[in-house]
């Protein structure tokens, strides 16, 4: 059976307002757009990118009406896309071997890579490409070309930022965090109010050696960092041959992993625990509640024992097929406010790529929804029940096929739906025999509903959103 490699074959073709054929139904209510960032090209000529982050971003949209589907795919034509096919350089990204200048210039002097691969978001009215450097780009939503760099109306300054914004459903406004190197380093939270693209800066704590982290978690009162021990001393960046931005960071476990919990009020700093030493790029939901006198909260991640789920993620091992995706715990911590010991239990294995519907951000939940790594020769989409109040926990739904590898389940709710799960989950997956993509559309339940063959096999991505119409 053809292997996972085909997911991290090289991408060229690009299509623009493709019909795709159904199979099944696409349910009628369905009526906006999936996108979808990725990285799709690790190759141009003899260069060649060396981790898999660093593959040229690719952007698919899939507009839904009436049942029908429609695809157009683009690499937009970044600063970085000209410099690999022009100048066969895939310099300045995630894990390089570029070494000294592109890294210095990259990380401190503001001229990072707009190779924007990581997701998409609507900021100040506009989609925007995400990435892990302050150059997010303005796309057009039509055309998925880039219109160039977000502008900020602000005056910060960030070096390395998270690409996993978190929307307030109470405001409209994305929160998010960056890390500022230099002398003194800080994390910073912040936030962006709705129609505008202004950070305003809620609150900072100042660290030694900052962290390489990936998201965050938000519930009503509070913004939580997840902080494991990979970390760095910035005046590394500045040794000479020291190798792109992940190759400057440590594995310390003995630090452990530090919970730095923030109010989103005051910006205040109001308490930090430390818990054995986990690795994690993804929290799924958290949310807040009165225990025993005191508010706990609660946040729901996918927890790994070591940074090997970074590091095993070159393009050589990968396309050897030497190594497997990263697969983690989806696990509850519970944080109380009040210095109690927090505690964690595991709500599914080998899991990655956890949403759940976006009605239920920062609140009690029912159901979170992943890719499961479990199975040889393909990846199951799960559904993880993780209601307390529920009798049965743990991963109680599955939709899976031999040969093929899902993508991140995104959910969808149905505008006028009852159940948390009343809705459909969107995922590109690969089929790898056939060597092509599906779009996969799925009920709450996962139960497939439809289906629609791409034209080409896009490779594994990173991150999506729908956004309904109107
Ligand atoms: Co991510």
């Amino acid at each position: 059976m053809a292997g996972y490699e085909a997911g991290f074959r090289d991408l060229t073709a690009e299509v623009r307002d493709r019909d795709l054929p159904v199979e099944g139904t696409v349910p009628a209510w369905l009526d906006g757009s999936l996108y979808r960032n990725g990285p799709a090209r690790w190759t141009v000529g003899d260069a060649e990118a060396d981790h898999w982050f660093d593959g040229l971003a690719h952007l698919t949209t899939f507009r839904f009406d009436d049942g029908a589907v429609r695809y157009t795919n683009r690499f937009p034509r970044t600063e970085a896309y000209r410099a690999a096919v022009e100048d066969g350089s895939f310099a300045g990204q995630f894990s390089s071997t570029d070494g000294y200048l592109s890294r210095v210039k990259s990380l401190l002097d503001g001229d990072a890579t707009d190779n924007a691969n990581v997701h998409v978001a609507r900021i100040g009215g506009e989609l925007v490409a995400l990435t892990e450097t302050p150059n997010w780009l303005r796309i057009d939503p039509e055309t998925l070309e880039s219109k160039g760099t977000l502008d900020y109306a602000d005056e910060l300054t960030a070096h390395h930022v998270t690409a996993h914004l978190r929307r307030d459903p109470e405001s409209g406004a994305h929160w998010g965090y960056f890390t500022k190197f230099g002398r003194r380093n800080v994390y910073v939270l912040f936030r962006i109010p709705e129609g505008t693209t202004r950070r305003e800066r809620v609150g900072s704590v100042r660290v030694e050696k900052p962290a390489y982290m990936h998201s965050f978690a938000l519930t009503p009162e509070h913004a939580v960092l997840v902080e494991p021990p990979l970390v760095t001393r910035p005046a590394k960046f500045l040794l000479p041959g020291a190798g792109g931005f992940i190759d400057n960071y440590d594995w310390e476990p003995d630090r452990g992993t530090r919970f730095l919990i923030f109010r989103r009020d005051s910006g205040e700093l109001v308490r930090e625990t430390t818990v054995p030493a986990f690795f994690t790029f993804h929290t799924a939901n958290a949310f807040e509640r009165e225990r025993d006198g005191t508010t706990e909260l609660v946040v729901d991640l996918v927890a790994y024992d070591d940074d090997s789920a970074v590091t095993d993620l070159s393009m050589g091992a990968l396309r050897g097929g030497n190594s497997g995706f990263p697969s983690g715990e989806l696990r509850r911590y519970r944080l109380p406010l009040d210095g109690e010991e927090a505690t964690h239990e595991q709500l599914a294995d080998e899991v990655e790529m956890p949403r759940f519907s976006p009605e239920v951000h920062t609140r009690e939940y029912e159901h979170a929804f992943a890719q499961s790594t479990e199975m040889d020769g393909g990846n199951a989409l799960v559904r993880v029940d993780v209601s307390e109040e529920g009798s049965e926990r743990g991963i109680a739904r599955r939709w899976e096929e031999p040969g093929v590898y899902s993508g991140e389940p995104i959910f969808v709710p149905h505008p006028d739906g009852g159940a948390e799960a009343d809705g459909v989950v969107l995922s590109l997956c690969l089929d790898a025999e056939a060597e092509r993509s599906l779009l996969v559309v799925l009920d709450g339940d996962l139960t497939e509903l439809a289906r629609a063959p791409l034209p080409h096999a896009v490779p594994f991505g990173f991150h999506g959103e729908y956004f309904p119409d109107g």
